[in-house]
């Protein structure tokens, strides 16, 4: 069972805030994310069960939010902004160097787990583009000499 009592809990105690069933989809797809990692077929069943929304609405939600996991990731989830404003200051750039310096490709985890490597629609940070997330922090304003830092400081 994926959807615990505290998940239920969590999510009875802020219903009220939300005006519909379908509201509620996010914050629960979040809770869920934060316990197992990743959003699984079987987690998206029961979220729809719990809402009493149809499967189909859940994973139209789980398919176009980049923010949700649709299969597990590593310790460390690098997610690389590729959107306009970070395309055009060199963010594909830097999905090159972590492809190279991981020895994996972007949707792909390190053999030992411990990085994943993911692009991302707009973090919401253009002003200080390219930007990127790993796991929750953001890390802006970067070049591939921080980038290798970062992995260097990780590893
Ligand atoms: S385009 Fe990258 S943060 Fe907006």
């Amino acid at each position: 069972m994926i959807l615990c009592e505290t998940i239920k809990s969590k999510m009875e105690a802020i219903r009220s805030e939300f005006p519909t069933e379908q509201a509620l989809l996010l914050p629960l797809l979040h809770e869920i994310q934060a316990k197992e990692g990743w959003v699984s077929e079987g987690a998206m069943r029961e979220a729809s069960e719990f809402l009493h929304l149809p499967l189909a609405k859940v994973k139209e939600v789980v398919t176009f939010y980049t923010m949700y996991n649709r299969k597990p990731v590593g310790k460390y989830h690098i997610q690389v902004c590729t959107n306009i404003a970070c395309f055009l200051r060199g963010s594909d750039q830097l999905v090159a160097c972590f492809e190279k310096k991981l020895g994996i490709s972007c949707g792909e985890t390190t053999a030992d787990r411990k990085f994943t490597l993911s692009e991302v629609e707009c973090l919401a940070a253009c002003g200080t583009a390219p930007v990127m997330q790993v796991n929750n922090d953001y890390h802006e304003n970067l070049d591939e000499s921080s980038c290798q830092a970062l992995i260097d400081r990780l590893s």
